[in-house]
């Protein structure tokens, strides 16, 4: 099939490429690549840290997709921190957020291997000041922009829709969709600092202080992604000196060595969410498709989505719990509703 897949975040790259490995012939369209979102994103691959109460499906595909990490960032030539997560709290009210997270993951089946403030030290020496947390062993991370690049670098980019009509469109365009589909997806921005120090910590720092949640993301080369701020809000992603305040006394409280660390870099995107704070994986018409509205989990989710929607375009079942027609659809075609049908015209033609 002819695809356009319009967004070059890493969730349209990873379907772009699925979509050529199985394939097809895929346009991907976007002036700006990897501009959005995945700039921004920390590379958290973090099914149980990201875990959130009353959100068992998302847990459920982050775990389905944290499993396929090891081989596809092989495949991409990238690197994989695969040294665990650690859940930590600054004093007693933050220990009762780790306890609370500890309890969750343990209701979902999740390993969290508790630890006190010494063994947490032992664990990791850049702590400091903190009263509880856990080992979250099975959670990673990536560097999103060498993800981007090595996705970039296996697919056609073009900055316009090209004149030639594609079978099938993939809107994979995070919070900004079309009408009558932006409804779907809300901008919920996030704020991160990115810094470089020559004693990073070793690994991923979780946690909550003061009340404020926070996370300490290394890379292999000294760099720090320290994130996130979560705000409700109308208006254009802009970087705040209240929320730079914010994540940098927590994320110095957590690791009292980043106050020599070079200041890189505060930027703000939008998290597309949802409603229900699922992806929107599938069809929306007998032709377009949507890949979009991950919210805090699009490093984490690529893999996965790249399979379901590639299924999807070729006319498999489509998830329920990820299927954009869960919602109400303004406007959408009736052959939305059979897009297997679709599949097998679009296959014939
Ligand atoms: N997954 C990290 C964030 O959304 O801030």
């Amino acid at each position: 099939m002819r695809v356009h897949v319009l967004g070059a975040g890493i969730i349209g790259l990873a379907c772009a490429v699925e979509l050529l490995d199985r394939g097809h012939r895929v346009t991907v369209v976007d002036p700006a690549p990897g501009s959005g979102a995945s700039r921004a994103a920390a590379g958290m691959l973090a099914p149980a840290g990201e875990a959130w109460h009353g959100e068992p499906e998302a847990g459920d595909l982050g775990v389905r997709s944290a499993a396929l990490w090891p081989a596809y960032a092989a495949r991409l030539g990238v690197p994989l921190h695969r040294t665990g997560t650690l859940l930590v709290g600054h004093d007693a009210g933050d220990a009762q957020l780790v306890a609370r997270q500890v309890e969750l993951l343990s209701g979902l089946g999740v390993d969290a291997t508790e630890l006190g403030p010494r063994d947490l030290r032992d664990h990791e020496p850049a702590l400091g000041r903190v009263v509880a947390g856990a080992l979250l062993a099975h959670d990673h991370a990536v560097d999103p922009r060498a993800v981007v690049s090595a996705l970039l670098r296996r697919v056609e980019l073009v900055p316009e829709p090209p004149a030639d009509r594609p079978e099938v469109t993939v809107w994979a365009t995070g919070s900004t969709l079309p009408p009558p589909y932006d409804a779907l997806v809300r901008g919920v921005r996030g704020e991160v600092v990115r810094a470089r120090c020559d004693d990073p910590p070793r690994h991923v720092l979780r946690g909550w202080v003061r009340g404020d949640s926070v996370y300490v993301v290394p890379r292999p080369d000294g760099e720090v992604v320290i994130g996130a701020s979560m705000e409700e809000h109308a208006g254009p992603p802009v970087v705040t000196l209240g929320g730079v305040e914010r994540l940098l006394v927590a994320a110095r409280a957590l690791v009292p060595s980043l106050d020599g660390a070079v200041l890189l870099e505060a930027l703000a995107r939008d998290r597309p969410a949802t409603a229900d704070h699922l992806p929107l994986v599938g069809p929306v018409d007998a032709d377009t498709f949507l890949a979009a509205g991950h919210h805090r989990h699009g490093v984490l989710l690529a893999p996965l989505t790249a399979r379901l929607l590639a299924d999807a375009v070729e006319g498999g079942c489509v998830e329920g719990a990820v299927d954009p027609r869960r919602f109400d659809l303004p406007g959408a075609h009736p052959d939305a509703a059979e897009p297997h049908v679709a599949a097998a015209e679009r296959t014939r033609a």
